[in-house]
């Protein structure tokens, strides 16, 4: 069957209020808005109607303000807003980033070296393949010490410097696969503007076995530019100018700033505009993460993403992991009016996590006119935060229980682990009890009957017992991993990539466009001219006296 072509897809992506779907889902909204969660989740088979399983991750849904027949109308929300065809155009390269006239081909860095991917008359496996063997043997040379410092010896310490997407998933997987990380090898991730992170950094290593590794799309982000300065300044206090062509790599796709701070060819690792910062790390933007858990693990990372990509592609929409994450997503947002999303990975191991998404899910889907440039009527991206559990239970989950504002949460775990495993499985113990106290709450009726039969007076129960009721009716999800090998990291990744795309879908967002970003760094800029220009205060607000 033909799909539609991409400018009518744009041209319809303000129509979603009048979908059929839409309206059906709005009157399911008010019935399940009367439904307490309890009664849901206590149906018998919710379980297994409401779990999915694919590429070493398991969804459980279970615990979502929903039944069935809402799983039904999203499916078919999906199916009036073209997601196939979007899914299609997405993966031939078609310029889905509409604003900025790209594709957006992150799932080409990742895909089998047998494929191939035609856009504008050349095939970008082959530039792909090249680059990342290039970007890897360079890991392995470092790795396994055939590339040393300029003195001959080891690089012990690996110090990337970037921001936003050349930071953000390169320190959450070198978090996450902390067991697999080469002994010896440090890496550090330098990102704010502040100096503070590079002046500690730089006061624990030694210049001669250090690699910096300048990371930037761009090449012309100011924290970045200022932290690799300062990174140079130093080195140069301790080694000649000759020794930096050693010390300093970058990955870029902008080779006249790169030839500008002297990076010599050999140590350039290039990508390519239809690789959005935030969608980066499976690109030469993971030198770091190759750095840290060498190639076969990186390539595994890889693999797994691929393994979820053939899963979007093919799987249909009820049992589509991404779509489904997306399409709960639009549910708690819209019609449950949740405009705040918690990502709580119960092991440290992902405690980077929240942080990944939010740029992932903000940057992409913070959007407020759709593709087409019409102002949009209904609510997009929630507010994405987190932090790992079992610490989360005792700072906000105070508020989540018993405060005023309605949340959808994310519990992410593996099953199992390969050291403290008595301890990881209290550590789930912790997450599933939340998870249903979050579902369930704790009634008024109950919290009375708790008392009396704890043989409280009647004046007592009277005076406590408003404190103890919770809430309830806080949906989550359940994701899952078998273990938290690269290759699970790799889909999970993917499944949040894909799930953003969805959102971008239904909401009618171009996902792959950052416009937002830029006013402030406008604005940065005009008061760093100003205070350069005046000497003082002139043109920079009145605060500015008590700092400058
Ligand atoms: O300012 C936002 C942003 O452009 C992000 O989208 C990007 O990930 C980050 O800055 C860093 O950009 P670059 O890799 O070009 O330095």
């Amino acid at each position: 069957m033909s799909i539609q072509s991409l400018n009518d897809l744009i041209s319809s992506s303000s129509a979603l209020s009048a979908c059929d779907a839409w309206s059906q889902l709005s009157t399911y909204a008010v019935k399940y808005s009367q439904v307490p969660l309890y009664d849901l989740v206590g149906e018998p088979d919710r379980y297994q109607q409401f779990s999915q399983k694919s590429c070493g991750l398991h969804l459980d849904v279970s615990r979502q303000r929903l039944g069935r027949e809402v799983i039904e109308s999203l499916v078919q929300l999906a199916e009036e807003r073209h997601l196939s065809d979007w899914v299609e155009h997405l993966f031939k390269g078609s310029p889905v980033n509409n604003t900025e006239n790209r594709p957006a081909l992150h799932m080409a860095l990742r895909s089998g070296c047998e494929e191939s991917l035609i856009v504008d008359g050349q095939d970008l496996i082959p530039l792909v393949e090249t680059e990342r063997k290039r970007m890897l043997s360079f890991a392995a040379d470092v790795r396994d010490g055939r590339y040393s410092g300029h003195t001959g010896k080891r690089i012990t310490d690996v110090v990337n410097i970037g921001i936003g997407g050349s930071d953000l998933g390169l320190e959450m997987v070198v978090t996450a696969l902390a067991e697999y990380r080469k002994e010896g090898l440090e890496t550090h991730f330098i990102s704010n503007i502040d100096g503070t992170e590079l002046t500690d950094c730089l006061s624990k290593v030694n210049p001669a076995t250090t690699l910096f590794i300048i990371c930037s799309k761009s090449f012309v982000t100011e924290e970045t530019k200022l932290n690799s300065e300062a990174a140079r300044s130093w080195f140069l206090q301790h080694c000649s100018e000759q020794a930096i062509a050693q010390h300093f790599v970058a990955v870029s796709t902008n080779d006249v700033a790169m030839d500008a701070f002297g990076v010599s060819p050999e140590m350039r690792f290039n990508l390519w505009d239809w690789v959005g910062g935030r969608y980066s790390l499976w690109s030469s933007v993971g030198l770091a993460i190759a750095l840290a858990i060498g190639p076969e693990n990186y390539k595994n990372l890889l693999s797994g993403a691929a393994a979820m990509d053939e899963h979007f592609k093919k799987a249909p929409f009820g049992e589509n992991l991404p779509v489904l994450l997306g399409l709960l997503g639009i549910w708690n947002q819209n019609f449950l009016g949740l405009s705040s999303h918690a990502i709580l990975p119960y092991t440290r191991r992902l405690s980077a996590f929240p942080a990944y998404l939010q740029q992932l899910e903000m940057e992409s889907n913070g959007k407020s006119v759709t593709r087409n440039g019409k102002s949009i009527s209904y609510p997009t991206c929630p507010i994405i935060w987190g932090e790992p559990g079992s610490n989360a239970q005792h700072s906000f989950f105070q508020l989540l229980h018993q405060g005023t504002v309605g949340v959808s949460l994310d519990f992410i775990a593996p099953k199992a682990v390969s050291s403290a495993t008595e301890q990881h499985l209290k550590g789930l113990i912790n997450m599933l009890a939340q998870a249903d106290a979050f579902a369930e709450g704790y009634t008024s009726d109950q919290v009375i009957a708790d008392l009396q039969s704890a043989g409280n007076s009647e004046s007592a129960v009277e005076a406590i017992f408003p404190h103890k009721i919770h809430r309830g009716n806080q949906p989550s999800t359940i994701v899952l991993l078998d273990r938290l090998t690269p290759e699970n990291l790799g889909a999970l990744i993917a499944l949040y990539e894909h799930k953003v795309f969805v959102q971008g879908v239904i909401w009618g967002v171009n996902s792959f466009d950052q416009w937002g970003v830029e006013r402030g760094k406008v604005l940065a800029r005009k008061y760093e001219i100003a205070r350069s220009e005046s000497g003082g205060s002139e043109g920079l607000p009145p605060i500015w006296r008590e700092i400058g």
